[in-house]
């Protein structure tokens, strides 16, 4: 484990959280949110996310400080998180990660948006997100993730390694001896698709495939239609360590798959009784 420094760079988008601006109202949405999640979670999100959680001492009650946050990061896995005013560019984004820096969104969702945002707020980037990173396996991977970022921007392949971010971190399944469980943060952090991608018929559920989900296009205004069940942290890390450039020379002249599409090959999961 290593603890780096802050790294500032001149475009590197970081901005103060301005904890002082949030209001009763923005503290009372956090509320709202985390307690329903908290409620849902136990027995569908993985055992390192659950304890995560924990050990943040993420309280209920008011949105977190970052500061207070990073400090309980650093001394687990070394990473910190940092304020963004939203989605900032793609290798301002790589670098961040690459240097074990969460760029997390400061602002909180309105009452009205309680189940359904198209972009990052506070609530997805902090509880959906940060909890993970208190993992050493899994901190090691999206700092290794953002390393890789960088390659692939030079590679041309972003648009593969995305779908990566997109079916492990966002949307990834975990096996376990209690049946299927989540990691990913965009299910976490969303009150209906928790449920949906464990109890739902409908998605296929595919064993993890970096070549299956390098050529997988995803949905960003809906339900996941394919989620990819990782055996392990260990797993994830171990088959993403190897050099991409090869991979992504084969995937690129091979067709894309649609989302709802199964092919053969394939090895389906069943819903956990
Ligand atoms: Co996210």
């Amino acid at each position: 484990m290593t603890a780096e420094p802050l790294h500032r760079t001149d475009n590197d988008h970081v901005i103060e959280q301005g904890y002082a601006a949030y209001t009763e109202a923005d503290h009372a949405i956090w509320q709202d949110l985390f307690m329903r999640q908290s409620n849902l979670l136990p027995g569908r999100a993985c055992a390192e996310f659950m304890e995560g959680l924990q050990g943040l001492g993420v309280v209920a009650d008011k949105i977190p400080d970052f500061e207070a946050l990073s400090a309980i990061l650093m001394r687990t896995t070394g990473w910190r998180i940092v304020a963004v005013p939203g989605l900032i560019p793609d290798d301002v984004f790589f670098r961040h990660l690459s240097e074990r820096q969460f760029p997390a969104t400061y602002w909180i969702r309105r009452r009205e948006q309680m189940d359904y945002l198209q972009e990052p707020d506070v609530f997805h980037d902090v509880f959906g997100h940060v909890p993970l990173l208190m993992n050493p396996i899994f901190a090691d991977y999206l700092q290794a993730y953002g390393r890789g970022g960088l390659k692939a921007l030079s590679l041309g392949a972003l648009p593969l390694l995305a779908r990566l971010y997109w079916y492990t971190v966002e949307f990834g399944l975990i096996k376990t001896g209690n049946g299927l469980r989540i990691y990913g943060s965009g299910i976490v952090s969303s009150f209906s698709e928790s449920r949906y991608c464990l109890e739902n018929n409908t998605p296929l559920r595919l064993g993890f495939d970096l070549e299956r989900i390098m050529r997988t296009r995803y949905r960003i205004d809906d339900f996941q239609e394919t989620y990819f069940v990782i055996d392990s942290f260990d797993q994830l890390f171990d088959a993403t360590a190897p050099d991409f450039t090869p991979l992504y020379e084969r995937v690129a002249a091979l067709t894309e798959i649609n989302p709802s599409a199964a092919i053969s090959n394939d090895s389906l999961i069943a819903i956990s009784p």
